[in-house]
């Protein structure tokens, strides 16, 4: 190919590359509804970030030695968000806030995946080869998120915050908790003895539940015995839900 026409093309690729990553901004942060272009360009480090990898990563594909390392590094000084120049990044991947996302060596993200803070698609070990997970179209993955090890993310899942993900994960399930776990899949709670995972025993709570339900007898029996009621009241012990953890 000529020189002119691959820099033509190269201009129309980076143009389109820049266009989708302000648009995903825009549609999946509520915040960056209104702002304008050059706004998200200059003050997303997610959006920045993005847009550094598809220079290091094209780069990192024709072999050129340490530049394409060298602008990650100061991408991640700059943006908190590190991520390897060897990483498969898909079309309109949204990084949301940025800091501390870690992506490796062998992640492969598909298309219209969003990524909160904090989240970790990292090996579990010192293993070579594939040991970074691979994310599917249209997943998002909650702030704090730890996906470890080369597990497959179904398309369209979600990964709640701070859960750590160490098994694949079926499309459109929602996971929570460490260990990640699905509690919907296809929208709907899993079915199974063992599926409730959402609410595991909790030994501790239910040791003091029977002591405030025994220290009630007994002041009943004190009050049948002196006619008094000793002072002083032992709430009942109920098992509180807050409110849902949903958000973004
Ligand atoms: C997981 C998430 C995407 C919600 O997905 P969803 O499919 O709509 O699931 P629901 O809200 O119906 O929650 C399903 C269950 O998981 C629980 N749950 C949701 N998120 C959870 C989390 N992060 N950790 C633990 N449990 C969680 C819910 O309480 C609910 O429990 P229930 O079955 O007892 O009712 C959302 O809770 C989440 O974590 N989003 C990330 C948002 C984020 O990181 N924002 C950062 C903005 S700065």
């Amino acid at each position: 190919m000529r020189p002119g026409r691959r820099l033509v093309r190269l201009f129309a690729t980076a143009t389109k590359a820049v266009g989708e990553a302000v648009t995903a901004a825009r549609e999946r942060d509520p915040a960056a509804r209104e702002l304008g272009t050059a706004t998200i360009l200059l003050t997303y480090g997610g959006v920045q970030a993005v847009l550094a990898h598809r220079v290091a990563h094209q780069l990192w594909r024709r072999r050129v030695p340490l530049v394409p390392h060298l602008i990650m590094h100061l991408v991640r000084l700059t943006t908190g968000v590190e991520i390897h120049p060897a990483a498969t990044l898909g079309r309109r991947l949204f990084i949301d806030h940025g800091v501390g996302v870690v992506i490796g060596e062998t992640a492969e993200v598909g298309d219209d995946v969003t990524l909160y803070q904090g989240v970790t698609l990292g090996g579990t070990g010192f293993a070579r080869g594939k040991r970074h997970p691979t994310v599917g179209d249209r997943v998002v993955i909650g702030s704090g998120a730890k996906v470890l090890g080369p597990v497959a993310i179904g398309r369209g899942a979600k990964v709640g915050a701070n859960s750590v993900v160490i098994h694949d994960v079926p499309a459109n399930a929602t996971v929570v908790g460490n260990p990640g776990h699905p509690v919907r899949v296809e929208g709907r709670r899993p079915e199974g003895p063992d599926a409730d995972w959402a609410h595991l025993p909790d030994p501790v709570a239910d040791a003091i539940k029977h002591l405030a339900e025994r220290i009630d007898q007994l002041e009943c029996l004190v009050e049948s015995l002196t006619g008094r009621r000793p002072v002083g009241e032992v709430k009942r012990f109920e098992r509180r839900r807050g409110p849902s953890s949903a958000g973004g």
